[in-house]
């Protein structure tokens, strides 16, 4: 990580480079003060927002705490545009969040620009998860694809649409790992897995802000939701979390860290509570992990009314006290509840919270400004507004949902689809709009997306015949079946008790079963689902997810063999919901079951559904075939202390291509320790590489192995990570099933 020239330093550089010192709003410079720089920098960015702050006063040091939402609402507050701009007049407003539209935000900035005391302008945002016009496949989707370059390119193309329509700040990328499918945010998220979170949480980072924040084409990203948000307790949103400070560390924290090290401006707080204190009031993980030892100097935005639900969870006496407790916590803005803003003289004035802290918190909202050019350039021009997707970016969008899709099933090789054959296209979801997924950006209502069908009949070669509904399918060679849950099920305030396809979905699925044609099933979803006894009568699964804008042509690519799936699970797919949570980085338990005795019943499980997930973590299927070697570590032994110290070892493995058409692997690396002083779960991804192979081709792929990577975080409140003596196994192959393996001493 930390490559692609935007690590933290470069966030501050970027500041300098900005011409952030020319500003056309407030002019810092011109009071003394700026003179008399801490850094030494006459004139430096830093220099000058201390000056900035010291001229404020404590209404418009509040002011800039606060962020008021436009329109559209994703919790209470609603709509807050009347009050946005008189607090924009007063000089009392630091951020609006969803406005967008050059024009508009354009409007309310000259407000703040032109009519407040020191001209200080607003940073506007906007949830900008998947896509701004042209949108991408949900975020789920995109870590199917085990290539973070997917999110990098969704990133890049929607700040530039966003960017030019008035937007400077995203909220996202989202990196809530979770184990939970009834969840419906895991369709924002990237699944069950650390590594792979980490790997998209800093790719698309890198997407969003380039190496300057003040370009004309780059927004800046938000790391949420801050954290173990992804650790619900039954997976309803919202919901209880309580974990040890070990999990904590190992599993939740490593994609915020990985996104910060790609230079993540700021950081959104969660809504769960977290082992009994509410994330926006948990100085340990606000301000002891994330800003003392991390070092983070980025702005701690608060979720929608966060702050004031410090009052409902039971933690806060009143709007004072919350106030009073986020941003003691660490907490730099509030969104949507206005508590510091009411508050906050009172408090500043009774001592209940400290003039250090509220100028900490006021110069980490300027520091952001700079950053993004906003006092040198606070407006944006109109008439480079981005319109619409283009052939270039609607290109984008359909090979990433091509290299998203995972092919759960191919029996008789069904797929691809051959020339010339006759497909019927059914299903509830066969020629509807609902594919954009959970939060696609205001392109979704705008740029509907292509359908299957319409895909389909695009991508049929000449002379094929393309039918719709049930009743064309006797004609049919092949029926294509499509099937899913609609965006509105995935997502925020949507978790589901059930993982089956709702309503009758099953019943038209046997009912084509009934027919005895080849069948093929294309899911469309946000979240793993349980696939019921029609899997096994389907001759093939292909799961698409929420595809977005090119949907229905990447479906196509897949279903007539143009692009070959190379996409693997980013999330256990249950037997059934009971068995959650089903997750392959699980510890084993003092009973764990052994295949080699499956009579014994004294093991941990269910007497009534098996130990396994219906599909594991990291599977998919491809129409070529794989052979993946026996890795090899490049050292038998390695110190401990060495590790620590920075060496590191590689692990190479061969895979060729064996069949008979070009494809994807993703080859996946796995460690396990098997005795240690806290224990370990059973399989620990830590590398992968998606690797496309002509056929008859072979590549060596070579994994880079640290202490990272073998030790761990203990339970120690302050932090500690270590790296312990003894055996650890590696495992290479096409899942978290893998089987072959090597192993390494640590001395
Ligand atoms: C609530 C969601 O939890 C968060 O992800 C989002 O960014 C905000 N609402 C703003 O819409």
């Amino acid at each position: 990580m930390g490559d692609g020239g935007v690590g933290r330093r470069t966030f501050l550089a970027a500041m300098t480079g900005s011409g952030a010192a020319a500003t056309a709003a407030a002019d810092p410079a011109a009071d003394p003060a700026a003179a008399e720089t801490a850094d030494g920098a006459a004139g430096g960015p830093e220099a000058e927002i201390r000056a900035l702050v010291g001229r404020m006063t404590v209404a418009e040091k509040l002011g800039q705490l606060q962020q008021l939402a436009w329109t559209g609402a994703t919790g209470p507050g609603g709509s807050q545009t009347a009050s946005a701009e008189q607090a924009a007049r007063k000089g009392e407003l630091g951020s609006v969040l969803n406005i967008f539209g050059a024009r508009h935000s354009n409007a309310l900035q000259r407000i703040a620009v032109e009519e407040s005391r020191l001209g200080i302008p607003l940073v506007f945002g906007l949830d900008v998860i998947h896509g701004f016009w042209t949108t991408f496949p949900i975020p789920l989707a995109q870590a199917a694809s085990f290539d973070p370059e997917v999110a990098r390119v969704d990133g890049e193309v929607s700040a530039k649409e966003a960017r030019s329509n008035g937007i400077h700040w995203t909220f996202s990328p989202m990196m809530d790992v979770t184990h939970e499918p009834r969840w419906g945010r895991i369709a924002e998220s990237c699944g069950e897995d650390p590594c792979l979170t980490s790997a998209f949480a800093a790719a698309k980072t890198r997407g969003y802000q380039g190496g300057d924040l003040a370009a004309k084409d780059r927004v800046a990203a938000c790391a949420k939701h801050f954290v173990a948000y992804g650790g619900a307790e039954g997976g309803r949103d919202y919901n209880t979390v309580d974990v040890s400070e070990s999990r904590l560390r190992n599993l939740y924290l490593p994609p915020f860290k990985a996104a910060l090290d790609a230079g993540c401006a700021t950081v959104m707080a969660s809504f769960n509570t977290l082992s009994g204190i509410p994330a926006h009031a948990n100085s340990h993980t606000l301000t002891e992990i994330l800003k003392e030892d991390w070092e983070f100097d980025g702005v701690v935005v608060s979720d929608w009314n966060g702050v004031g639900e410090l009052l409902p969870h039971g933690f806060a006496a009143d709007g004072a006290d919350a106030g009073r407790i986020a941003l003691t916590a660490g907490v730099d803005m509030e969104m949507v509840s206005t508590h510091l803003a009411d508050h906050g003289a009172e408090l500043l004035a009774s001592g209940r919270i400290k003039e250090d802290r509220l100028d900490d918190a006021v110069a980490r909202v300027l520091r952001l400004k700079y950053a993004l050019g906003l006092f040198a350039q606070p407006y944006v021009e109109e008439a480079e507004a981005v319109p619409g997707p283009t052939p270039q970016t609607r290109k984008a969008a359909r090979e990433v949902a091509a290299r998203s899709m995972v092919l759960l099933k191919n029996e008789g090789e069904v797929l691809p689809i051959g020339p010339g054959k006759a497909v019927a296209v059914v299903g509830p979801f066969a020629d509807s709009r609902d594919m954009q997924g959970t939060w696609a950006g205001p392109g979704g209502e705008k740029f509907p997306p292509v359908t299957v069908l319409h895909g389909m009949r695009d991508g049929a070669g000449r002379g094929a015949r393309v039918t719709y509904g049930v009743g064309a399918t006797k004609a049919a060679d092949v029926v294509v079946v499509v099937v899913g849950e609609g965006a509105k099920l995935s997502g925020e305030a949507a978790s589901r008790s059930d993982l089956g396809l709702p309503g009758d979905q099953e019943e038209l699925i046997e009912a084509v079963a009934a027919t005895g044609i080849p069948f093929v099933v294309v899911l469309l979803n946000g979240r793993p689902l349980t696939v019921g006894n029609w899997v096994e009568s389907a001759s093939a699964v292909l799961e698409a997810w929420h595809p977005g804008i090119e949907g229905g042509h990447a479906i196509a690519d897949v279903l007539y063999g143009k692009v070959n799936p190379g996409g693997k699970l980013p999330a256990s797919f249950p037997r059934n919901v009971g068995q959650v949570p089903v997750h392959y980085n699980h510890e084993n338990t003092g009973r764990p079951y052994d295949p080699k005795s499956p009579g014994n019943t004294y093991v941990t499980g269910y007497s009534d559904v098996e130990r396994t997930p219906q599909f594991p973590f990291g599977y998919g299927l491809s129409y070529t075939t794989f052979e993946i070697g026996t890795p090899k570590a490049s050292v038998a032994r390695i110190g401990a202390g060495e590790l620590r110290r920075g060496e590191t070892f590689e692990v190479e493995v061969s895979v060729r291509n064996v069949g008979e058409v070009a494809g994807d692997e993703v080859v996946q690396l796995y460690v396990h320790d098997p005795v240690a002083s806290l224990v370990q779960p059973v399989r620990r991804l830590r590398g992968f590489e998606r690797v496309a192979l002509g056929v008859g081709e072979a590549k060596v792929v070579r994994f880079v192995l640290g202490a990272e990577d073998l030790g761990f975080w203990t339970n120690a409140v302050d932090g500690r990570f270590v790296v312990e003596a003894g055996r650890v196994d590696l495992y290479v192959g096409s899942s978290s099933d893998a089987r072959s393996a090597c192993t390494i001493q640590v001395d």
